[in-house]
């Protein structure tokens, strides 16, 4: 009967699929959720509660992926649903100003050093996008560098894929729909290289609007800039008169509570912020020093705006997520939590001498397959994918969610319990043990 049961279930995710991708392309609103990269059907979510999700199958799984970072307090967190529900009930959007607003910016000014202002917005991409647009206003230069590897959202000019190194810096575009006269005001170099960043500045410094890096490398799976490459990214802003980004829309709150700029001890000119700081709601924001900020209308000559940007909704769920994580030693506690998982599993590749690692900053993490360090881009092509799609299924069908592909990270959240986490470890070490 039980098994009955369950087939008949199982039959619901694939429908699910099938009749999402009738009306929509791919059946997913994000490409990574069709889960291109592994063996198994998508799964389509009915509910959630702190760290597990629950398919519409009704099988669960540990999450490990926490809405790709967002959910520090994991799913349905009382607080953040309390402070939501209230304001709905006294409406949830005017396209005008509210306190909520003043006191969410506020927190995070007071948070975060190096930023005096800040505007909120919808989605990462926005943060990102209306940041690179605020540095060629406030600069008066159209280049921005990003670094090979490093994702910051889908806005036309960050979609472009590096050459190899400094000597081929005619980017092209990695999607179809961008034309090459946006893309060539963007130059790609690669991560974690200080020689190829001095001589690209030695030549071109002066053309530079702004560069923008992820500090600690979310997109490739998890790869921390080195110090002596987020410094020299500093000294060579200022000595040409660019400004620097910190695209932090992962980091965030993520890694501290100061950010990865908090771990770095360096001071960007603007930061992005997303995820963590919208509590399972669409916010993101950007800020940073208040004299480039004032360049934003209605102040300054560029413009940026949007219906929903700090949508009270949205902000009363930042506001109280944020509220949370500068308790005490709430970060201490979430690094114990990620060592416990971490540390272990990192002995056991070791011990083995496999061709694995697993690298982590504060609460993310990525076991990587294939190489015993992975600092940049080069090294992660040359990552075993084929192996990471065997590990996805085995941990799946433990009813253990990461996120489906080599390439991205894993969050833990506050709420994720120890007896989840050992369960979790013990399972990465068995995968191990069996190569
Ligand atoms: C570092 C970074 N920047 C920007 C973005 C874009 O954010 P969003 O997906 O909210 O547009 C992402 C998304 O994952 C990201 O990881």
């Amino acid at each position: 009967m039980a098994s009955m049961i369950s087939k008949k279930m199982a039959v619901r995710g694939k429908n699910a699929v099938e009749k999402l991708c009738e009306v929509i392309p791919g059946g997913v609103n994000s490409p990574a959720r069709s889960f291109p990269d592994v063996e198994q059907t998508p799964m389509v979510v009915d509910f959630a509660h702190e760290d597990m999700i629950f398919d519409v199958d009704g099988k669960p799984f540990l999450d490990f992926c926490c809405s790709w970072g967002a959910l520090i307090l994991g799913h349905v967190h009382m607080g953040v649903v309390e402070a939501v529900t209230k304001r709905l009930s006294r409406g949830s959007s005017f396209g005008i100003s509210t306190e909520i607003e003043e006191k969410i910016a506020r927190k995070l000014v007071s948070l975060v050093d190096s930023v005096e202002k800040v505007r909120f917005v919808n989605s990462g991409t926005e943060a990102t996008m209306s940041a690179a647009r605020l540095a060629r206003g406030a600069t008066g230069r159209d280049l921005i560098v990003k670094f090979t590897g490093n994702y910051h959202g889908h806005a036309d000019f960050f979609l472009v894929q590096a050459g190899s190194g400094v000597m081929s810096l005619n980017a092209t575009s990695s999607s179809a729909g961008v034309p090459d006269d946006i893309v060539k005001h963007t130059a790609c170099l690669p991560y974690n290289d200080v020689e190829a960043l001095r001589s690209f500045f030695k030549e071109r410094g002066k053309e530079v609007a702004a560069v923008i890096v992820e500090p600690v490398a979310g997109n490739m799976g998890v790869i921390p800039g080195d110090q002596e490459f987020i410094q020299a990214l500093r000294e060579e802003t200022l000595k040409n008169g660019a400004l620097l980004i910190f695209d932090e829309v992962i980091t965030g709150f993520r890694v501290g509570l100061k950010g990865a700029q908090g771990l770095y001890g360096i001071t960007p000119d603007l930061t992005c912020f997303g995820k963590v700081i919208g509590g399972g709601f669409p916010v993101a924001a950007f800020g940073g020093r208040a004299d480039v900020m004032d360049h934003l209308a209605p102040l300054g000559q560029v413009y940026q705006a949007g219906t929903l940007s700090g949508n009270p909704v949205a902000m009363e769920a930042g506001y109280e997520t944020l509220k949370h994580i500068e308790k005490p030693g709430f970060y201490d506690e979430l690094d114990r939590k990620t060592k416990s998982l971490v540390v272990p599993v990192r002995r056991v590749i070791k011990e083995l001498n496999l061709a694995a690692c697993i690298q982590r900053r504060g609460s993310m993490f990525t076991l990587f397959f294939g190489k015993k360090r992975v600092r940049n881009m080069e090294d992660a092509k040359q990552l075993d994918t084929a192996l990471f799609s065997k590990y996805f299924s085995f941990m799946y069908e433990r009813g253990i969610y990461v996120p489906p592909s080599q390439f991205e990270a894993c969050f833990i959240s506050s709420v994720h319990t120890q007896e989840h986490l050992d369960f979790t470890r013990d399972a990465m070490i068995e995968f191990l043990r069996s190569l």
